[in-house]
C-alpha cells in the first residue's frame, strides 16, 4: 500500500491510498476552505440534483457547521474533484457521534479509489480528534468495505424516513454504539449566515 501525505490546514494526516489511486499522485486531500464552497456545491448538484436538499440527513445538517477539521476536499491542481463532510450528532440521548455525508466524486474521476481515500482520510482524522462513532445513510455494498454495518444503527431512528437497509454505523472506539437507541439529533453549532450555501 502506498502512503501519500494529505495537505490540511491545521493537521497533516498520512492517507493510505489503494493501488489505482496511487497512479494519480496529483490528487490532494485536505480541509475545505471558503474558496471551495462554490465548486463543492456545483459538484453536489451534479451528483445528487436539487432533491439533495430534501433528504432526511439534511435535517441534521442544514444551517449548521460540519465537525471541526472534518470538511474535506480533494483537488487535482486547482480543480475540486471530491467533497466529504461529517457532522456532529447525538446517536440517542447522551451519545455523541458523527454523521458522514454527502460524499461525491467528480464523474470523470470516479472508480480511481478517490472515494475510498476520502473516507479513509475522514476516518483517521475523526479518530485523531477522539470521535467515537459514525453514522451514515448510504449504500451498504460500498460502505461495508470501510467497516460500516447495519447492525450498529438498528436501535436508532432518524428524524424522517430512511431506508433501514441504508442506515449504517461504524465504531471508532469499541462499543461506542453498543445498545444505542433513540432518535439521532443534530449537535452541530449553527453556521453563520454567510457560510450557508443557497438551496437550488
Ligand atoms: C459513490 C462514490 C462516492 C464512489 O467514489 P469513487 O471514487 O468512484 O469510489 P472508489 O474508486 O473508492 O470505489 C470504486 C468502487 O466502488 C464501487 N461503487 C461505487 N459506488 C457504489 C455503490 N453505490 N454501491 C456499491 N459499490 C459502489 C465501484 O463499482 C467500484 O468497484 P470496483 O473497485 O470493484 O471497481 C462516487 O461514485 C460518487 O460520487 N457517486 C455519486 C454520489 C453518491 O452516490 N455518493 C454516495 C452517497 S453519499
Amino acid at each position: 500500500m502506498t502512503f501519500v501525505s494529505a495537505i490540511a490546514f491545521d493537521d497533516a494526516v498520512a492517507v493510505p491510498f489503494g493501488a489505482a489511486f496511487a497512479r494519480h499522485p496529483g490528487f490532494v486531500i485536505g480541509e475545505e476552505t471558503p474558496a471551495d464552497v462554490e465548486a463543492r456545491e456545483a459538484l453536489l448538484d451534479a451528483a445528487f440534483g436539487p432533491a439533495r436538499f430534501l433528504k432526511t440527513c439534511e435535517r441534521l445538517r442544514a444551517g449548521r457547521l460540519p465537525a471541526r477539521g472534518l470538511a474535506l476536499s480533494a483537488h487535482e491542481g486547482e480543480r475540486l474533484i471530491a467533497t466529504l463532510r461529517l457532522w456532529p450528532v447525538r446517536a440517542g440521548a447522551g451519545r455523541p457521534a458523527l454523521l458522514l455525508g454527502p460524499l461525491a466524486v467528480a464523474q470523470d474521476r470516479q472508480s480511481l479509489g478517490l472515494g475510498a481515500a476520502m473516507i479513509r482520510s475522514a476516518l483517521s482524522r475523526a479518530k485523531a480528534r477522539n470521535h467515537r462513532a459514525i453514522l451514515l445513510v448510504g449504500d451498504e455494498p460500498y460502505y461495508a468495505r470501510f467497516g460500516f454495518e447495519r447492525r450498529l444503527a438498528e436501535g436508532l431512528t432518524m428524524p424522517g424516513w430512511v431506508d433501514p437497509a441504508r442506515f449504517l454505523g461504524l465504531e471508532l472506539a469499541p462499543g461506542a454504539l453498543k445498545d444505542a437507541h433513540g432518535r439521532v439529533s443534530a449537535a452541530a453549532p449553527a453556521a453563520p449566515e454567510c457560510a450557508l450555501p443557497r438551496a437550488a
